[in-house]
């Protein structure tokens, strides 16, 4: 019987990542699995071609607002969990060229249309960030956008990023946060209408979950990008 895996090749092309995909042979497979299951998945395949556009505002915003507090060498190893259409890593590899940027994301789709948008410029790697395919302290940095309010487990996806950051590397967690009373009622509307939302946190309590995941000189802002959004970010070095 032919091993399910010799289909590899295929169902990488199908999702149009035969560049620089990179993710192991099990992880594949709990992709497939997690695809019909996982309402994440779902709703961002569904989103995918059309995300960039309909975000576009919030993403300028908040891809700007990150990228100004990065301060990293010129060729410094760098993680984007959650990079979905690779906003952030495309902006860092125009800042920054000598970067080497990686993006891990569990969905097929928001990895495919950063895949034609990064051209050669980053690896991707098809992951939750709960489980993250890198050997330990790989990173200088780790960054994350406005995915934190989507990890299930977001203490396991800390101590995973915390893995995979050398010492002395940093952390920067950007999302939209409960501090602000129109996130508030944001919040409550998605948990009621978006199975695949999992919950905001205010910017003192994702700070608290970094320190508890073990990082130090936990740094926080609270920031607006509209009458809307409030922003924060969170940042942190490991022990
Ligand atoms: C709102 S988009 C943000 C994408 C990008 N970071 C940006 O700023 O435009 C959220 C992304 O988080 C990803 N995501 C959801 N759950 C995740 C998890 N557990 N681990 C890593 N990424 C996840 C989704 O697939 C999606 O691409």
């Amino acid at each position: 019987m032919k091993d399910r895996h010799q289909h590899l090749p295929c169902f990488r092309r199908r999702l149009g990542l035969q560049g620089r995909l990179q993710c192991s042979k099990s992880e594949l497979r709990q992709m497939r699995s997690s695809a019909f299951t996982d309402p994440v998945l779902k709703a961002y395949s569904r989103l995918a071609a059309k995300y960039d556009q309909r975000w576009s505002t919030y993403i300028d915003a908040s891809v700007r607002e990150t990228i100004r507090r990065i301060v990293v060498p010129a060729d410094a190893v760098v993680l984007d969990v959650g990079c979905g259409t690779g906003a952030l890593l495309k902006a860092l590899s125009q800042a920054q060229p000598g970067l080497k940027l990686h993006g891990a994301d569990p969905t097929p789709a928001m990895l495919a249309v950063a895949a034609k948008r990064l051209d050669d410029k980053a690896s991707l790697h098809q992951a939750y960030a709960e489980a993250l395919p890198f050997s330990d302290a790989f990173f200088d940095l780790v960054v994350s956008t406005s995915a934190f309010h989507f990890f299930r487990d977001p203490l396991k996806a800390l101590a995973e990023m915390h893995r995979v950051l050398r010492p002395g590397g940093r952390i920067i967690v950007t999302d939209w946060c409960h501090d602000f009373l129109a996130c508030r009622v944001c919040e409550r509307v998605l948990r009621l209408t978006d199975r695949a939302h999992h919950r905001t946190y205010d910017s003192s309590e994702c700070a608290a979950l970094l320190t508890t995941a073990g990082f130090v000189d936990v740094n926080l802002e609270r920031y607006k990008i509209s009458w809307l959004w409030g922003l924060m970010t969170v940042s942190g070095r490991p022990k």
